[in-house]
């Protein structure tokens, strides 16, 4: 006979899906087709050769111990190198506020385990990071979503959405917000709409959670200090940070790491014993290399001139080529990896995104990134994958393809 596996599924988990743009990936096998959908830093200007020189040195001198389990909590040489790098951004921490993951993705899942219950509410933009929807969906919460603006959370939105939730007796679990170079907009969010945010947050006694993937690739303006140092300032705690190395260094080591006050970071650090335990030893030592032997600066300055060369070459041929007369506009992001583009309502990305492949270029359908009640006339675009000759034909095709379906 066979199973019925699916009855046999926990109820937390029986209707998730996962990733809903991952199935998208599947369709752009076509090497003709140029993917802006991804969003994958530029292997070009990974640090291979040091990678390797880091790697051989560890590999000598303490091979016996990345061959061994490791503390959850991380890598004391780890920990402490990033407190001096945070201090530099003007945190200041100590080890008991921070817990090694493996990478942002995780720092997501112990943040939706620590806090969530099934129906809590979570607030965030419209749109927000899609990976931390399927990380949060886990727990089943519901979330509470208010339409981005052009420099960042809508915090009159929020406060009406948070005033009409407790109406009903419920109040929000956090608040998760992209700060810096919102992941799918680019949007970042301006010094003032940070300390609305934190008003709120004390007014209401609900925590934000700070996601920073981007916050170093700033290509143009001046770094807005983060809501955790802005909260530190106002000795709040409100604030848990979510970090990762994966834009800072590489990916494909998968360490990240979260922070905030203690009893926050030692859940997160038993939640973390009960799935990972530790995170890789040899792939924490590569990120300490990263901020204690690489040239961390150099790189990161050779990452803003390289991206942003590449952003200058989209805007340019989109302000050339797209049909801005026809409705069609896109942020111009200070940094990070993603533009968003909005068409006329009467055109659905996801159509588009079928025609396109016609057309040999490929972005993500905006309505990845809502929660509920998608919005289907936007686009994520990725430029800092494709070679910039690549992104100027990339950007000819797709405006093609949008001026098709005018
Ligand atoms: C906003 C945001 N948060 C977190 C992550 C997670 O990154 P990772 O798991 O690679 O560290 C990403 C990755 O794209 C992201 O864009």
């Amino acid at each position: 006979m066979k199973r019925d596996w699916h009855s046999q599924f926990a109820d937390d988990i029986r209707d998730y899906g996962g990733y809903s743009i991952g199935k998208l990936f599947a369709l752009l096998n076509d090497p003709g087709i140029i993917s802006l959908a991804g969003g994958l830093p530029s292997p070009e200007i990974f640090l291979k050769n040091e990678m390797r020189l880091a790697s051989q040195s560890r590999l000598n001198e303490d091979i016996e111990r990345i061959m061994q389990y490791s503390a959850t909590a991380g890598e004391t040489s780890l920990i402490e190198a990033i407190i001096e790098f945070l201090a530099r951004d003007g945190i200041k921490i100590s080890k008991d506020n921070i817990v090694i993951t493996s990478s942002g993705q995780q720092g997501l899942d112990l943040t939706g385990r620590l806090f969530l219950n099934p129906d809590d509410v979570v607030l965030v933009d419209r749109p927000t990071f899609a990976g931390a929807i399927v990380a949060f969906q886990m727990e089943r919460p519901k979330f509470a979503g208010v339409d981005i603006r052009e420099d960042g959370s809508d915090v009159g939105g929020f406060r009406q959405k948070i005033e009409d939730l407790r109406k009903k007796h419920r109040t929000p679990k956090f608040i998760y917000v992209v700060p810096d170079f919102q992941n799918p907009t680019g949007i970042t969010m301006s010094l003032k709409k940070r300390e609305g945010l934190l008003d709120l947050s004390y007014q209401y006694d609900i925590p934000i959670v700070e996601d920073s993937p981007y916050r170093v690739l700033r290509y143009y303006g001046t770094t807005i200090p983060s809501i955790f140092s802005l909260d530190q300032a106002r000795d709040g705690g409100n604030v848990i940070g979510v970090y990762t190395f994966s834009k800072l260094f590489c990916p494909g080591m998968r360490v990240g790491f979260n922070i905030g006050p203690k009893d926050v970071i030692e859940k997160m650090t038993n939640i973390k014993e009960g799935n990972v335990l530790n995170t890789p030893k040899y792939n924490q030592d590569m990120c300490t290399a990263f901020l204690k032997e690489m040239d961390w600066e150099a790189h990161i300055e050779n990452c803003r001139s390289y991206y942003q060369e590449k952003l200058e070459a989209f805007l340019e041929t989109m302000e050339t080529n797209f049909p801005g007369e026809a409705g069609v506009t896109w942020t111009k992001p200070e940094g990070g990896l993603f533009l968003w583009v909005s068409v006329p309502k009467k055109i659905d990305t996801l159509s588009l995104f079928h025609e396109a492949i016609k057309f040999k270029v490929a972005f993500i359908p905006g309505s990845a990134f809502y929660a509920d009640n998608p919005a289907t006339n936007h686009m994520r675009i990725n430029f800092s994958y494709p070679s910039k000759e690549q992104l100027v034909e990339a950007a000819k095709r797709l405006s093609g393809c949008i001026r098709s379906q005018l």
